[in-house]
């Protein structure tokens, strides 16, 4: 593919000066793919400004209007699946088999909130009096902020940007730096689709230009971000200066816990699926394995032939299971992480090494034993492909170790009674739990943490609520 030189989009323009321009880089082999322009705090404002002044419009349009507007992006993605998908792995770095799962994991938001658009119901409640009645009714929020994040760099934005469509908010997105050309074609698809100028804009600016241009301004009625916990604790102090509506998806510290009647192949199955999409740089990755000393050995066994079978290298070649880390930084922190529990005792099984390899920064799939519950990698998220297991010997203990962390977003457990898995699934404080089930993601599930990562739901009927306001008449007769 050809070097992509974009522009940023404010008020359905494309806009951007050649000395703003910084270089994207291919985490594969470190070569320049494309260009964008910085954008400054005078572009986020005209994108504020733009949102608001399209806002009454597009908010009076009818849900089957706005309906139809998403259903044709939806469309236009997958018509263009191959193109969308190289650009992602180019440079996320994820294998293109990934890149085409997200393709149309990112487009289902779109047609999921095109159906919630037309779901938008009010209600009436009985009135105090005879000639009193009292009506409920939704409406959008308003002009909505979105930051978010380089490891999944479409579906994290149709997450955001498809119930605040739907909802009649207008939208300004700020992508990261690492993923801005998967973005700017989401909003060429949007242009394509008509959505009228000023609806949805698209800035790439330094993180804190955007925050603060946001922080101050009073048109700007919600913001919505996915990321970590340190920044989001950060934007929701900014948020309470105008009291802002918002929705957070932060850090994770995934536990996955193997009871010994657990399926085995279903459990291995579903560690293999929660820990390694994307080299294992999600939020919802498995971290923390706990494993029942009845099934311990047997567990161990298979997960490391199916390790073994994984191939390390550029997400552009056939056959590639894991890419490469997204930078230098992210690859450094999986080594500290495994460097650390190997100098406290554990052992490795398969992997324990990685490096720089033509430019681009892969760390071998890894699985350890004889972990324990000091070793970073079972406090914090280690952001890559590293399977840390500690034995456990009871249903109790695997909970209390789950749930001892400020971190609520996934959890994980393997069980075949249902007894057993009902008591534990209930006990599990976290937002989202796949009991014999590795993949929970789908636009239909009211996506969110509990505790320290994040408030509000994405997905689902909920995702929707996020983006609307209640407002109620008191009608006297
Ligand atoms: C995330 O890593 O934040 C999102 C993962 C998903 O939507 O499946």
């Amino acid at each position: 593919m050809d070097k992509l030189d974009k522009l940023n989009y404010i008020n359905g323009e494309w806009v951007g000066k050649d000395e703003q321009k910084f270089e994207i880089i291919n985490p594969a082999n470190g070569e320049v793919i494309g260009t964008m322009p910085e954008g400054t705090e005078d572009d986020v404002n005209k994108a504020i400004d733009a949102a608001h002044k399209a806002l009454p419009a597009w908010r009076d349009l009818t849900a089957e209007e706005r309906a139809g507007y998403l259903e044709t992006v939806y469309d236009l993605m997958m018509e263009n699946e191959d193109e969308l998908a190289t650009i992602m792995t180019l440079e996320n770095g994820k294998p293109m088999k990934e890149s085409r799962a997200e393709v149309h994991y990112a487009a289902s938001f779109f047609k999921w909130f095109a159906g919630e658009a037309r779901r938008i119901y009010g209600k009436t409640i009985p009135g105090k009096a005879k000639n009193h009645r009292i009506q409920v009714v939704h409406q959008p929020v308003g002009v909505v902020a979105a930051i978010t994040p380089w490891n999944f760099p479409a579906a994290m934005i149709t997450r955001k940007m498809g119930p605040a469509l739907a909802a009649g908010c207008t939208f300004l997105v700020k992508p990261p730096k690492e993923t801005p050309l998967t973005s700017i074609k989401l909003i060429e698809y949007c242009e394509q689709a008509g959505i009228p100028k000023g609806v949805v804009n698209h800035i790439v600016s330094p993180d804190e230009v955007f925050s603060n241009t946001i922080k101050d301004s009073t048109k700007v009625r919600k913001l919505t971000f996915t990321g970590s916990t340190e920044v989001g604790t950060l934007l929701m102090k900014q948020s309470a200066e105008h009291i802002k509506n918002v929705s957070f998806e932060l850090g994770g510290q995934a536990p996955l816990i193997v009871m010994d009647d657990a399926d085995l192949e279903k459990a291995v199955q579903g560690a293999m699926d929660s820990k390694f999409r994307n080299a294992g740089q999600t939020c919802i990755a498995s971290n923390r394995y706990y494993v029942q000393s009845g099934i311990h050995d047997q567990f161990v066994d298979r997960i490391t032939d199916e390790v073994k079978k994984l191939k390390v290298g550029n997400g552009l070649e056939e056959g590639i299971d894991i890419g490469p880390l997204i930078n230098k930084e992210g690859y450094e922190k999986v080594e500290k992480h495994v460097d650390d529990a190997v100098d406290k005792g554990a052992k490795v099984v398969v992997g324990g090494k990685g490096g720089e390899r033509d430019g681009g920064y892969y760390y071998e799939p890894t699985i350890l034993t004889d972990v324990t519950d000091d070793m970073i990698c079972m406090n914090q998220e280690t952001f890559g492909p590293l399977i840390p297991i500690r034995k456990i010997e009871s249903d109790e203990e695997g909970v209390r170790l789950a749930n001892d962390t400020r971190y609520g977003l996934a959890g994980y457990f393997f069980t075949e009674s249902v007894t057993r898995g009902t008591k534990i699934y209930e006990a599990m404080d976290y937002g989202i739990i796949g009991w014999n089930h590795g993949a929970p993601s789908a636009a239909q599930a009211p996506f969110g943490g509990m505790k320290e990562s994040g408030i509000g739901r994405e997905g689902g009927h909920e995702g929707i609520e996020e983006y609307l306001e209640t407002k109620y008449i008191s009608l006297g007769l």
